[in-house]
């Protein structure tokens, strides 16, 4: 499964990166509003800079939901780096923006995705991404991790080859169960990545081991 990480925070994406792991990154408009990033020449500059960071996907979403606009300012982001995925919303005009985008070979991520038949339609339209967002199906009281476990029967069986991308990860149960399923992808905050880490039979087995090399290396 491949690690994202959800954030326009380039601390955090270089601390991600810095762990070894970290195969791409993913953003949305809230993301960068909270990181301050506003007017389209540093927005579109902020995505040069993630993609300077890491050599992997980078999603850049679109604030345009007519399919005109969708595809001009896709063009424009995909023309940005090699490596910029266009985040599209999961709506009508998104769907035949994405069907337009996959036949100029200009990669997407269909984002906002809740139900089973959405993913379907960005599957059908060729989405390279399809992105639904666990953690605020959870907040309603929805089982997040059932979505993309019927995603994944849904693809396997008729062989699709868009990507599972499991995004509004929030902590590190999230992203076990992602793994257990079968999601390609998931994307989550740093805090989320680094929890993975703990364990405190590892803390109390690491003390001890130093505590008995020091008792007869003093
Ligand atoms: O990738 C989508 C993600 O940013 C949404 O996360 O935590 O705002 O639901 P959240």
């Amino acid at each position: 499964m491949k690690f994202f990480i959800d954030t326009a925070n380039l601390a955090d994406i270089q601390e991600a990166a810095d762990l070894g792991v970290l195969d791409g990154v993913t953003t949305n408009p809230s993301l960068m509003a909270k990181e301050g990033i506003a007017g389209q020449d540093r927005i579109l500059k902020h995505y040069v800079d993630i993609c300077n960071l890491v050599d992997g996907p980078i999603s850049a979403e679109v604030i345009s939901t007519d399919y005109e606009n969708i595809i001009r300012e896709g063009e424009a982001l995909a023309a940005l780096h090699a490596n910029i995925i266009v985040k599209v919303p999961m709506i009508k005009d998104g769907i035949k923006a994405i069907k337009y985008f996959t036949q100029k070979g200009i990669r997407t991520n269909c984002t906002l995705v809740f139900s089973a038949g959405q993913a379907l339609l960005a599957a059908k339209a060729g989405a390279t991404y399809v992105s639904p967002f666990v953690g605020r199906l959870d907040d309603i009281s929805t089982d997040g991790m059932a979505l993309i476990a019927q995603i994944r029967t849904i693809y396997n069986n008729y062989g699709f080859q868009t990507q599972i991308l499991a995004a509004s990860v929030r902590h590190p149960m999230h992203i076990i169960q992602c793994a257990e399923i079968g999601a390609d992808v998931m994307t989550g905050p740093l805090s989320a990545i680094l929890a993975l880490l703990n364990h405190p039979l590892t803390d109390s087995g690491l003390a001890k081991f130093l505590s008995d090399y020091k008792k007869v290396n003093a």
